[in-house]
Parts: structure tokens; sequence; C-alpha cells
């Protein structure tokens, strides 16, 4: 053994071929944690020592390569400042030249994931090959960030500038066909024959089959462009890049301008011009909010897991009463992930729209190659429709969904809880009626919650799972243990109108409704809000919902929270919806939807709106676009903390990405609670102060009050 660690170790094989295995302990996959930087660092010394070394064959002894760098690292190093930063990214580049710099060639058997640093490091040896099972990619912008392990130097010179910007700028997985085309590796191989192969390549380039210096000598070299050439591909690549990312997320700008800047340069260079553009990009707002996502991403994650592990039995069989949208979508959702499901309806209608939805998305997924026809048969199989209770008897979780009426979910709650065992667990999606009113007649209310999917479901992450005063713990972990296995992230909240997502949706509403009554133009705030980050803006988004579904969430807030959701005024909405208006489903709400050439809903505003709204609302006029980003959000976000204050949600991180997850809070300001700490709680109820007139909706929670008094923040940070 020339060198054994925590994290890899090297070893000699036969005919002088060292053996680098990344195999890091404790842990279920390799990562670049400061622990593998630094002993990598180690082994290398060890194996430019020992002398005797032909060729060195880099694997791994997990599933994956490696994933990447350690995010949870970021945190303390991003906030040290380019110092701090710089620290973290040099001894790992080091690491990587000096690995390019062996005096024998490097091949890498990639098995599994190599992502990010795992990529970049795969970069910096001479020949690649991938299991077929495997995956490689740069994905740092999606934490705000650009490769900053030679990513944008070696990646260009190996694929091409072209194709480099494209995969550096999406950020994207690459399957195995896609990394052999654009050369990125320099074969797939079954993953059983992987290490074979991997050394087998080796053995031959060591005896001077074929030529690694040359390729070495591409990497570190500038990239043979002519200044035209440069400039059609550079132009036109950032502008599309640009467009594509919006101006709240600059890293994949970043990233093709490094890429630019160091492509008249040889390899040192360019990684400094890497390192700058690194740095610019980890000191944003949006790469702070982005590593943080991904640490409350995963929280929630080990939360969900942490039910599901409490579950007595693992979910084998579902059922849906009701086959409408959402019956529907959460049918083809159980079935796609692999969980058998009765679809139960009152009428055929019902079941073949279910079905056909099924169908339609399927077959969208066949068309592009995505699923294979069998493979579609064997999802559809596992719907079973049915307009009876046969078999209801074995099934492990009933999720209801059918027409949102207090009467209609009470008589069919209350049936299908007779049908089945005394152990199944019965969830509604309800959005609106409290759990334990619908609780209220059931003999089994332990065995009872809400499941609050989204639409469409098989696009919106979330799901909200409501727990009762009366729901076990098992319940909860059935549910959850459900809502896991159908790829979806579940948060656990407590029982309340609106619960959490609609219940600080309506305060933002109630904030439009505001603003337009006080004359500002529906148009304007959407704009203003889209601007923010929203991928679309209220008035919209109440086209999108549907006006009548929104007006009667209104209406059940209202009841609720009289003190600061009651209606004192005729809203937009009230006035669309007794037009008759119902949004994006009869195709004219604030907006009137047409079809673009694709068949999809175009929105387009036209005079009715306006001059329905006329009698409402005040002479029309400009807002400042802080006026109304303030007006929208000090609703949302008071109404959030109070929740959090009342234990509606346990805690920040789960508050924020539910409404990342559940209306697409945008993700690059980290969610409410991030915002609300980056712009500081005093400054916040500074802001609120401005709009007491406002109403009570206005008004800073105590406990905001309290922690702007005293200098605290949500993510104790400061
Ligand atoms: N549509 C949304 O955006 C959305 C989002 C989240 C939650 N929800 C909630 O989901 C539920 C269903 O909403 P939807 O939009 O799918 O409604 P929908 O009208 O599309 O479908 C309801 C279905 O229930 C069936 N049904 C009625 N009575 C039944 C009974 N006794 N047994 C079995 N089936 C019966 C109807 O035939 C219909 O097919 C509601 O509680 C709603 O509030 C809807």
């Amino acid at each position: 053994m020339l060198f054994s660690g925590k994290a890899l170790s090297v070893q000699m094989l036969d005919n002088g071929i060292a053996e680098l295995k990344f195999d890091l302990e404790g842990e279920s996959v390799n990562k670049f944690n400061r622990l593998t930087v630094s002993e990598f660092s180690d082994a290398l010394d060890a194996i430019e020592k020992a002398g005797d070394i032909k060729g060195l064959l880099l694997t791994s002894g997990k599933n994956v390569f490696i994933v990447g760098a350690d995010i949870t690292e970021f945190g303390g190093a991003f906030s040290a400042g380019p110092e701090g930063i710089a620290e973290l990214m040099n001894k790992n580049n080091d690491n990587i030249n000096r690995l390019e710099d062996l005096p024998f060639p490097t091949v890498v058997a990639i098995n599994g994931f190599a992502l990010g640093g795992g990529f970049e490091v795969c970069l910096g040896c001479d020949f690649r090959v991938m299991g077929d099972q495997a995956k490689v990619g740069l994905p740092e912008v999606k934490l705000g960030l650009i490769p900053g392990w030679g990513g944008t130097v070696r990646l260009p010179r190996v694929v091409g500038v072209d194709v480099a910007a494209e995969w550096i700028a999406a950020g994207k997985e690459q399957r195995p066909d896609a990394a052999l085309t654009a050369h990125a590796v320099d074969a797939v191989v079954p993953a059983d024959k992987l290490r074979g192969a991997a050394l087998k390549l080796l053995e031959r380039v060591a005896a001077g089959e074929l030529d690694y210096q040359k390729r070495r000598e591409i990497k570190k070299s500038p990239i043979p462009l002519n200044d035209t050439e440069a400039l059609m591909a550079f132009f036109t690549t950032k502008a599309f890049v640009g467009q594509q990312a919006g101006r709240n997320y600059p890293s994949p700008v970043n990233a093709v301008t490094s890429i630019e800047q160091g492509y008249k340069l040889d390899r040192d260079a360019a990684l400094k011009i890497e390192q700058e553009q690194f740095i610019a990009s980890a000191q944003t707002e949006t790469a702070k909010s982005l590593v943080g996502l991904f640490l409350k991403d995963q929280l929630v994650g080990k939360v969900a897991k942490g039910w599901e592990k409490k579950a007595d039995k693992k979910i084998e069989r579902a059922a849906v009463l009701g086959a409408g949208i959402m019956g529907g979508g959460i049918a083809y959702q159980s079935a796609y992930k692999g969980t058998p499901i009765k679809m139960k309806d009152i009428n055929q209608d019902g079941i073949d729209l279910g079905l056909n939805e099924a169908n339609k998305l399927l077959s969208k997924l066949v068309e592009r190659g995505r699923m294979t026809a069998s493979k579609m048969g064997e999802v559809l199989n596992r719907i079973e429709p049915t307009l009876s209770y046969d078999g209801f008897d074995d099934i492990d979780v009933v999720v209801e969904a059918v027409v949102e009426n207090p009467k209609v979910k009470h008589a069919v709650l209350t049936e299908v809880e007779g049908k089945v065992s005394s152990d199944t667990v019965i969830a509604s999606n309800t959005s609106t009626i409290s759990i334990d009113s619908l609780a209220a007649p059931l003999s089994r209310p332990e065995n009872f919650l809400g499941m609050h999917f989204f639409n469409p479901v098989h696009k919106m992450p979330l799901v909200e799972v409501i727990r009762g005063e009366k729901t076990s713990e098992n319940a909860i972990a059935r549910v959850v243990a459900y809502a896991n296995k159908m790829g979806k992230k579940a948060i656990v909240v407590r029982d309340c109108p609106g619960f959490l997502v609609n219940r600080v949706l309506f305060p933002y509403f109630a904030g439009f409704a505001m603003l337009v009554r006080d004359g500002a133009d529906f148009q304007q705030v959407d704009k203003v809000m889209e601007r923010w980050g929203w991928p679309m803006g209220p008035a919209y988004l109440m086209d999108v919902v549907g006006i009548d579904t929104g007006v009667h969430a209104e209406q059940v807030m209202a009841e609720g929270f009289p003190e600061r959701m009651g209606k004192t005024f005729t809203a937009a909405s009230d006035v669309m919806y007794e037009a008759g208006r119902y949004g994006q489903k009869n195709g004219k709400g604030f907006y009137v939807y047409e079809q673009d050439k694709k068949g999809r809903p175009k929105k387009v505003a036209t005079e009715e709106s306006y001059e329905l709204l006329k009698p409402h609302v005040a002479d029309r006029r400009e807002f400042e676009n802080d006026e109304i980003i303030e007006r929208m959000m000090v609703p949302m976000a008071t109404e959030l903390a109070r929740c959090l204050e009342e234990g509606i949600v346990d805690s920040p991180a789960e508050a924020d990405m539910a409404l990342i997850y559940g209306i697409g809070f945008p993700p690059f300001r980290g969610g409410v609670f991030a915002w609300l700490d980056s712009i500081g709680l005093d400054n916040f109820v500074k802001i609120a102060e401005k709009y007491s007139d406002l109403g009570a909706l206005y008004e800073p929670t105590a406990g905001m009050r309290e922690m702007a008094a005293s200098g605290k923040t949500y993510y104790g940070n400061k």
C-alpha cells in the first residue's frame, strides 16, 4: 500500500500500475470534503515519490465516483471572503494539476455520478472510461457558482467551446451516450466490465500504444480559435445563456466569461481567470441563497426519511377517491413511481378522464424516448380504475380527492372508513377544509390526516402533510413514506385554515387586491413581481389557479382569520368572478387566453378587465416598483412568521422550502425567511410600519419585533 487514508488509498497492482481508490469512510458517497482534498494531496506526494510507477488508475469504492465538493463546507469558507474562497479552491486545483502533470499516464474508471469536482478530477486524467449507468456533469450553476477546479478550463479544451459552454451553463447531468458523442469520455462499457476495461486501456497507454502526452498538451495550451471564431462563439453564447438564465442568476454568464477570458491562455493562467469568476459568483446573494437552499433541501429530505422510518409498514397498495384533475394526477404519479393504485370515481366519465390524463403524460415520455412502450404499459397496469370499493380492505393509504365540498367529503370519508381495514390510513387532498372538521364524524380519526398535493401533481414537488388534533404518528409516517415513494417533498404541518402554503399565499393576494383597489395596474404588479423572481405575477397566478377556486379559498381564509383577512371591499378577483371570468380554465380572467401555435394558452391583456374594475378602484396611477414589492411581500412574510410562531410549521427551513416547492417562491432568494435575514428584520419592521394604515396584515408579529430589536436572524447567521 503506497497510501492509506480515511477517504482514499493507493496501492500497487501488477506491471507497475498503481490504483488510487476513492472510498470515504462512514459515508454513502465520495465527495471532496477537506479531508478528501488533503488526503488526495498526501497520496500524490506518495505517488510522486514512488519513482517506479508506469501508470495510475483512478477508481471508486462506492456506487458513485465522486458527487462533487462538500457543500456543507461552503458557508464558512464563503463568508471568509475572497481569501477564504481561494483557500478552499487552491489545494484541490493544485491536486488536479499535479495529477495532470504526473510523469506517466492516468486513466479514470467512472462508475457512477462524477459531478462538479468529481468530473473535474476526471478531466485532469488523460483518458476517461465510463460505465453505462454513470453520469457526468458540472452542475455548479445550480448553486449560483461556476466550476472552480478547472472545469471551465479543461472541458472546453476537451470537448470544444460550444459544447462546454452549453454543458456548464445548463448544469445538467450527462448520460454516457451524450458524453461519448461529445468526446468527454473515451469509451462507455457495461458497469461490470468497467474496471477491467480501464485497466487494460491504461496498460496499453503505458506500453506506448496511445499518446497521452499529446492530450495533455491540448489541455494545457490555449484553445486554437481565431478572433472571428471566438467573437462569434462567445458573443452568441453569452447572449443566449444570459437570456436563458435571467438577470437573477449571473453565474452561467460568469462561466462563459471564464472560458472566454481564458481561451487564449495556457492552463495555469486560465485557471487564475476561473478563480476570479468563481470568487465573484460565490460572493453573490444568489449563490448564498442557492447553497443555503441545497442544505435546506437536504434537511427536509432527512426529516421526511425520519418519518418514513417510523412507519409500521411499507406502502404497497394505495387508492384514490375521485378521478378528476387531482385524483388522476395522483394515480399517475403513484403508478409511475411503482405503487399500484385503485382509482375510484362515481361515474365512468370521471374515470375515463383520469386515465386519459395518465395516458397523455406517459405517451409524451415515450415520444421523447424517455420511456419504452412496454414500460408505459406496466405503469398503466398499476392503475386500477373502479366504480366500487371491492378490494379496499387491504389498502395501505387511501387519498380522498373528490369535490371540495364538506358535505360530500364527510359522506365519502365515513363511507370509505367502513370499507377499509382498521389500520388503513385515510388522507384528504382538500385545499381548504379543516382536517379536524373532516375528522369529526370518523370513528378512527387517528388514522386520518391531510395530504395536500399541488396542481399539476406530476410537476409540483410539494406535498403538505397536515396533522390533525387526533392524527397518530404512524398515520403521518405512512403518508410521508408514500409521498417519499412518489418522489415528492413532504413537509409536515399543523391544521389551520389554508394550512401553510395557502395561508400565506392569500395574504399576498390580499396585498395585490389592495394595490389594485388603490389604483395600481395589475399588469404592472405582475411585471414587477416577475422581475423580483416569481414565475408569474399575482394576477396571472390567480388566473392559473382559477378565480372561482381563489375566491372560494379567500372566503375560507376570511372566516378563519377575520381580523386580518376579513373582507372590507370588493376585490379585483370578486369583480372577475362576478363577470364569470374564472381565469385560464374558461379562457378569460384578468387576462384573456388565446392559443399559441403549439396550442398552449397565451395571455393577452385587453381593455375588458380594466373596464370591469373601473367602478371598484381608484384612478389608475404608477406605483414605484419598491412600493409594489413591499406591499405584496409584507403580508406574506408576516403571516409566515406567524405560522412559525404558532407551530404550524416546525422550522424556517421547512417553511422556506414549502413556498419554493409549492408556489415557486424565487429560489435565488432562498425562501421568505432567508430573504428576511438578507434585508434584516429591523429594516423589515420599518418597511412594514410604513404601511400600517393598510391593516393588520401589515403588522409585524411580536416575535419579529423582538428579533428585530435583539438583532436576531431566522437562520442564526448574523
Ligand atoms: N384542482 C386543484 O388545483 C387542486 C389543488 C389541490 C387540491 N385540490 C383539491 O383536490 C380535490 C379534488 O379537486 P379536483 O380539482 O381534482 O376536482 P375535480 O372536480 O376535477 O374532480 C373531482 C372528482 O371527484 C369525483 N367524485 C365526486 N364525488 C365522488 C364520490 N363520492 N366518490 C368518488 N368520486 C367522486 C367526481 O366525479 C370528479 O371526477 C378537492 O378537494 C380540491 O380542493 C385541488
